[in-house]
């Protein structure tokens, strides 16, 4: 048997519970829970041909189409297999073996994975106990010249809760040698992003993603921003065809109908203030969320909470075991929300 390396020995395995989820209500993933635009399967279906499932992917269409909509030269983006890969080439190309990666705690736990398959050393600042506050003020504390890179989700998964962009500034100026990762994979449902902060802070990196408010989770595909400097190196670290074909027409479909995000994010900020109500009819403790998603305690019976909606029909995900009591709800359509609360309200 060939000899496995140390960091993947060290590792916990991770699984995300992704199976016999096709017929249910999945408010586990922070998906879109209608689907992604018609648009977007329209102009798939218009393009797909055996010629072009032939040829290897090319980006140049997708890259001058996607820079514009972002705002930003067409050097200063790069395409990435979903934020997952986003930020695996982040930490290839910056973290060496042993060296220090910042990351919260809880978080997305990819920030964890890929530093730790990297064979980083990962240092972890918990999030305000009680309130699940970000820590600004120890962070900023933990920033060394040995940090080499900072990973933040903004807003985070799974407490919901986000910062402002000065908190933002405050972590880039601390922190003028590492690489700082602003995540925004749910910027959609917040309003704040660092994006246009690219051109001022040289180690600055915005991630966003078509698996959320795109509904594209099953295609892979995000972008990863920064100057073109960066995006020279990360390029160099990242392998040249992985954003299929399909991942980037779609990407170019989905970013032109404005109005079905738009439509599907008002959709959803109804939905949560419909859920944060009804958790509060029931007694329940939520904690302030800027996401598509909401994380309430049910205390000592949330594993059985969680299984009892399953049979149900509904998916909920268990976070009790990185903050005690702890589910998260993802937030759909209002209809959806009415759907969990009934059920909820019934075992409750
Ligand atoms: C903070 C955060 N970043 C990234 C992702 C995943 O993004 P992708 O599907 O683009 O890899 C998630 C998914 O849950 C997330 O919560």
């Amino acid at each position: 048997m060939p000899e496995v390396r140390p960091a993947v020995l060290r590792m916990a395995p991770y699984s995300p519970p992704t199976g016999g989820r096709a017929d249910k209500l999945r408010l586990d993933f922070n998906e879109n829970t209608v689907g992604c635009s018609p648009e977007v399967i329209e102009f798939l279906k218009q393009q797909l041909s055996a010629g072009s499932l032939s040829v290897y992917p090319e980006y140049m269409e997708a890259r001058r189409e996607l820079s514009a909509f972002f705002q930003v030269a067409e050097d200063e983006i790069l395409f990435t297999n979903g934020t997952d890969e986003a930020i695996q080439v982040l930490v290839n190309t910056y973290v060496d073996d042993d060296q220090e990666v910042l990351i919260l705690t809880p978080s997305y736990a990819m920030y964890r994975f890929y530093s730790e398959v990297a064979g980083a050393a990962v240092r972890e600042i918990p999030y305000r106990e009680g309130t699940l506050e970000f820590p600004l003020d120890e962070l900023l504390g933990a920033i060394t010249p040995a940090t080499k890179a900072i990973l933040i989700a903004n807003p985070n998964n799974p407490t919901g809760t986000g910062i402002g962009l000065d908190a933002v500034r405050s972590i880039l100026q601390k922190a003028p040698h590492a690489a700082v990762l602003i995540d925004e994979a749910y910027y959609e449902f917040s309003g704040v992003t660092a994006l246009p902060h690219i051109a001022q802070y040289p180690n600055l990196f915005v991630s966003r993603t078509f698996s959320k408010v795109y509904g594209m989770a099953a295609m892979r595909f995000g972008c990863l921003f920064s100057q073109s400097a960066n995006v020279a190196y990360l390029h160099k670290a990242q392998s040249p065809y992985s954003v299929n074909t399909l991942a980037a027409l779609a990407a170019r479909a989905a970013i032109r109908d404005t109005v079905y995000v738009s439509n599907y994010v008002n959709e959803v900020l109804a939905a949560r203030d419909l859920a944060r109500q009804g958790l509060e009819r029931l007694g329940i403790h939520a904690y302030p969320s800027e996401a598509n998603f909401i994380l309430f305690e049910a205390g000592a019976r949330s594993i059985p909470i969680r299984d009892e909606l399953r049979r149900r029909g509904v998916l909920i995900r268990d976070r009790s075991y990185e903050i005690a009591g702890c589910v998260r709800v993802t937030i759909g359509t209002r209809d959806q929300v009415r759907c969990f609360l009934t059920e909820l309200e019934s075992l409750w």
